[in-house]
């Protein structure tokens, strides 16, 4: 499926960055020896967590992406899941995580009542992602970019969901809400794929082409950390 191994590609380049790595270690922090990741995708943080000791569960809507995660973290455990209606009892984690997930759900809110149905008490949860009105990059044509930007954030459900995180995790009745942001900069060529899927071919994606080869990209992330304990 071309859109699933694009999708894959994207989020490699993304999570190979040493800066995402650094940012993936901070959100397992507190989540306790039994956790789940919801829209796991091809299911590195659950190989991640695997190797760390943790009984780590990846739920994800396409059966698809469950194959591939499978195949490719052959240590960790696999279910086709909806984020609104997770294959795991009440109680049975006492960790929560959805990375770059809860933009693509349909009800975000009714993903994070689920989040606490499935957490123990005192389990944490943390939901992180970026908001996707708000990308920083550095181009001769700013409002194309602005453009651009606006119509690749209308392809997704919910843009504007990470700034929303903190308050769906208050909503929900969990408690120690944090809210921070970390920003990733990205300034050499692995980043164009993903300003090619923002803008598709042309002058605006061949202008940062040349830029990639002057060693003049620049592309800013701000990624929304929201965490929270369930009561
Ligand atoms: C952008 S990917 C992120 C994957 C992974 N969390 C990561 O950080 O690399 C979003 C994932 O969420 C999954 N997804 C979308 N809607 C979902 C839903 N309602 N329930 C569970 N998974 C969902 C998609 O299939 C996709 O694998």
């Amino acid at each position: 499926m071309a859109a699933m191994s694009t999708l894959l590609s994207l989020l490699d380049a993304f999570d190979e960055l040493p800066q995402a790595r650094a940012l993936r270690e901070l959100t397992y922090r507190g989540l306790g020896d039994a956790v789940v990741d919801v829209g796991c995708g091809g299911g590195r943080a659950v190989g991640e967590l695997v190797a760390r000791g943790v009984a780590a569960i990846g739920v994800d809507l396409h059966p698809g992406m469950v194959e591939a995660a499978a195949e490719r973290w052959p240590g960790g455990e696999f279910r086709v899941g909806d984020a609104t209606a997770l294959p795991l009892a009440d109680g049975s984690v006492t960790g929560y995580r959805a990375d770059k997930v809860l933009h693509a759900v349909a009800e975000p809110g009714r993903a994070v009542a689920e989040a606490r149905r499935v957490l123990a008490p005192n389990g944490r949860a943390v939901l992180l992602g970026q908001d996707w009105d708000t990308w920083v990059i550095e181009s001769g044509d700013p409002a194309r970019t602005r453009a651009l930007i606006r119509a690749r954030a209308e392809r997704v459900a919910h843009p504007l969901v990470a700034r929303r995180y903190r308050n769906l995790l208050l909503d929900n009745g969990f408690a120690d809400v944090t809210a921070e942001v970390h920003t990733i900069v990205w300034t050499d060529g692995t980043c164009l794929p993903v300003l090619a899927d923002l803008a598709g071919e042309g002058a605006w994606l061949d202008e940062q082409i040349a830029r990639a080869r002057a060693d003049r990209l620049f592309l800013a992330l701000p990624i929304i950390v929201a965490t929270g304990t369930r009561t």
